[in-house]
């Protein structure tokens, strides 16, 4: 996979190179006499979207942050376009600093790769940084102008928001939600512990992806997908290939003004398939909802948005493809996010097996021997809270977030120009040796000294500031509890010594070599030998 995306940013970098060297050489020809250095206080609201900024000749130089040394008109794009970006600019950051000047094509990226740094960004200029540029393919459920992810901060996003939280991912709502997701959690169990009884190797990846998709799925639209039809197969595939579209479509965004200018709309067509999928498996079911006879006795995320897109007088009025977008989003974000995590938390254990032990004896203490761990043990299991920090800070699932500055400003004593894009590299800053001991290693329990928690924001796997992620809970919830139960019930052994922990390429963090192992049931457990019913 990481070696199919490398081949095909190469052969689409010549096209670029091209055409870019030809608008660069138009704007420098043709550019505007340089202008006054003009900052503005960073919480003023955003100003209206505006094209992506292309850096004045005056501002190049003065006082913006340091910019490393870059390649001649392409300027950083290798470093984000290389296999492991994320590594790729913990490298610049380690050798020139935590906040850093870099240019594609001469358009200005930011990016920050400390906690302090970070710490300064999200509190003082939160709202400036508040939105994600309109992408450009306008009629694509994934970066078209009905998504939420990428909406500006504005009446549409809060709009929204406001019924994620209630309807889904708030405290009440979770609460409302339990019984679906234990429901789901015992389905998981029970088909590992099937795996287990047939000798058979699991893929933990994949029992973790259908785990998460059904939680989400119940949760957010009433119903899961269905194996035997073959539509689980067909949803968990395109949320494959959606994961591995997201460093094309980092690339597009911060390219959209030169590409917009040029007539080009890359990487169109295989947004475009992944999109018309995901449109028609979405219409299916809203019209199901739609045409549901009990719809009046519970309603879910996707009946309160299917309201709303009904009611003339709603608050915000919203289309069809607004309610596929968010969708879309929840997928992407929702799903494989969670599903990695726990898939390199229970790598992380296996080859730590004084982890295992200690995670086990807390399990066992707490819960006795005759009951499944359930979500309400979570808060009483603080070596397990632990393993799941510390996992999420090794290996955060998204390692790079993308956010935009509305407004020229100063930070740090340094010139941001209006509209650049702004890079927070969340690995960098979780293993930044300024504000973490031993920052590569696999150490939850620097989480139960009291210290740890109090560095502020050097723990930003899940982003912070108004679009921090709002699914923190629930993903907290869902890795949680897959990790505990597969603790609780089953000695796992893989081929060879140790887990390889190598990173595959692309935009989230997945493992290099999926891990799979063979599961022997805890014998000393009394319900590990429930009839396996069928599922
Ligand atoms: C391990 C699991 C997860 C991780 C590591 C994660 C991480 C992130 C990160 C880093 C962001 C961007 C934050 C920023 O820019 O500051 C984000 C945004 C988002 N996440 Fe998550 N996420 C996870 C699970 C979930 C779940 C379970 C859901 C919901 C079902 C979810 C829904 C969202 C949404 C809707 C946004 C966009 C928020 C906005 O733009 O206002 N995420 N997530």
């Amino acid at each position: 996979m990481a070696t199919m995306i490398t081949a095909e940013f190469q052969s689409c970098f010549i096209f670029l190179l091209l055409c870019l060297f030809s608008l660069l050489c138009y704007s420098l020809l043709f550019r505007k006499p340089s202008s006054r250095r003009d900052a503005y206080d960073c919480d003023l609201p955003p100003s209206p979207p505006s094209q992506h900024t292309k850096l004045k000749d005056s501002q190049v130089g003065r006082d913006l942050p340091q910019s490393p040394p870059s390649l001649p008109i392409i300027g950083h794009l290798h470093h984000l376009i290389s296999s492991l970006s994320h590594k790729s600019l913990q490298k610049l950051s380690s050798k020139y600093g935590p906040l850093l000047y870099l240019s594609i094509f001469n358009f200005p990226v930011v990016l920050v790769s400390s906690a302090s740094v970070a710490y300064e960004i999200f509190k003082a200029h939160d709202l400036n940084i508040s939105s994600r540029d309109n992408p450009p393919i306008d009629e694509s459920l994934l970066v078209g102008s009905s998504v939420f992810v990428g909406a500006p901060y504005g009446d549409y996003w809060k709009f929204m928001k406001k019924l994620l939280v209630t309807k889904l991912l708030g405290p009440q709502a979770l609460e409302q939600s339990r019984g679906i997701r234990a429901d789901e959690l015992e389905r998981f169990y029970r088909s590992l512990l099937d795996k287990a009884m047939k000798k058979e190797s699991v893929e933990i990846g994949k029992e973790a992806t259908k785990l998460s998709i059904n939680s989400i799925c119940r949760m957010s639209m009433g119903r899961s997908f269905s194996e035997e039809s073959g539509e689980a197969e067909r949803v968990r595939g395109l949320v494959t290939e959606l994961d591995g579209l997201t460093k094309k479509v980092l690339l597009v965004n911060i390219l959209r003004w030169p590409l917009e200018k040029l007539g080009i709309s890359l990487f169109k067509k295989e947004i475009m398939y992944v999109s018309n999928s995901f449109d028609e498996l979405l219409e299916r079911i809203l019209v199901e909802h739609e045409e549901k006879p009990d719809k009046h006795q519970f309603t879910d995320l996707m009946d309160v948005l299917l309201e709303a897109y009904a009611d003339e007088n709603a608050e915000h009025k919203i289309t069809r493809n607004h309610i596929k977008s968010l969708f879309v989003e929840l997928f992407l974000g929702g799903t494989d996010t969670s599903a990695q995590t726990i898939q390199w938390i229970m790598a992380e254990i296996i080859n730590n097996p004084n982890i295992l032990e200690r995670l086990r004896e807390e399990i066992d203490s707490v819960l006795g021997k005759t009951r499944l761990i359930q979500e309400t043990d979570l808060p009483n299991l603080p070596d397990l809270q632990s393993v799941v920090k510390e996992g999420l800070r090794l290996h955060p699932p998204l390692p790079l977030m993308v956010r935009t500055f509305q407004r020229s400003c100063d930070m740090k004593g340094f010139y941001i120009p209006e509209k650049t894009t702004l890079v927070v590299n969340a690995y960098a800053v979780m293993r930044d040796p300024t504000s973490w001991e031993d920052p590569d290693e696999f150490k939850p329990e620097r989480f139960l000294r009291q210290e740890e928690e109090r560095r502020g924001l050097n723990h930003i796997a899940f982003g912070s500031g108004r679009r921090g992620c709002p699914g923190s809970n629930l993903a907290t919830i869902i890795i949680g509890t897959a990790v505990g139960t597969m603790v609780q019930c089953f000695d796992l052994s893989i081929k060879g010594d140790k887990v390889k922990m190598d990173e595959a390429g692309g935009l989230n963090l997945t493992m290099a070599h999926p891990l799979e192992c063979t599961l022997v049931p805890r014998t000393n457990l009394p319900f590990s030998n429930l009839q396996v019913q069928s599922l």
